[in-house]
């Protein structure tokens, strides 16, 4: 699998989304950040958004649930059409289950763990998983500092993809930039997520370009 670039728009302009997505050609994957004010404490959008969102993106919406009782509300997001749908582990009470329900629905099923969640109790769920996000702040707002700590933590889920055989994308969101990207990548995500760095730049599309091929070279690398 390729490396693939996901900005986020919550540092978009988000009076005009479709417009601000439509600046963003080159990405694969357009991250709608979904925030309830208990999960996180940040509040933004939710499925009529993403429904409406969803006509005018030509890219497959990537939706990462940062709230409580995500085995109730997920499912919802795979059926609204989202390409990807991503929810905490720290929320789910049944993420097995719940893994299912959305792929059943036909998107990518996606569980996220915060910085101080462990990635080995949720080793055996692999092969339910058709990626991992794995994140890089505390989960709530944009633009905050890459945390290094998590570093180790993309290693270890690397080596479990490998061991387990599996097509799991191991995803990182979180203070990704040009300058931390490299991180990522050398500790082996494939999924990289950028909002302020996308959002914050000139010309947005030519920084997922930048991203891209940053990435792309680590690999690359002998
Ligand atoms: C944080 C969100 C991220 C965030 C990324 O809780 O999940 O997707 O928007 O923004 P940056 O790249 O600015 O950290
Ligand atoms: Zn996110």
């Amino acid at each position: 699998m390729g490396i693939q670039i996901t900005p986020s728009i919550l540092n978009a302009d988000l009076s005009r989304l479709a417009d601000e997505v439509a600046r963003i050609p080159s990405a694969d994957w357009v991250h709608v950040d979904v925030m309830d004010n208990h999960f996180v404490p940040n509040l933004t959008l939710g499925l009529p958004v993403i429904e409406a969102l969803s006509k005018h993106a030509t890219q497959p919406l990537d939706a990462h649930l940062m709230i409580e009782d995500a085995d109730r509300w997920a499912p919802a997001y795979a059926e609204a059409g989202c390409g990807s749908v991503t929810f905490h582990a720290e929320a789910a009470k049944a993420p097995v289950r719940l893994a299912r329900e959305i792929r059943a629905q036909g998107a990518r099923a996606s569980m996220a763990l915060k910085p101080a969640t462990a990635i080995e109790p949720y080793e055996a769920l692999l092969p339910e998983l058709d990626t991992v996000l794995i994140m890089t702040v505390e989960p709530g707002f944009g633009g905050q500092k890459f945390l290094d700590l998590c570093l180790p933590k993309i290693r270890t889920a690397r080596e479990m993809v490998r061991k387990h055989g599996v097509e799991t994308w191991l995803q990182v969101d979180g203070g990704v930039s040009l300058e931390t990207i490299e991180r990522c990548a050398e500790a082996g995500a494939d999924v990289f997520v950028a909002g302020s760095a996308v959002y914050s730049a000139d010309d947005p599309d030519a920084m997922v370009v930048a991203l891209r091929e940053r990435a792309e070279a680590v690999r690359a690398r002998p």
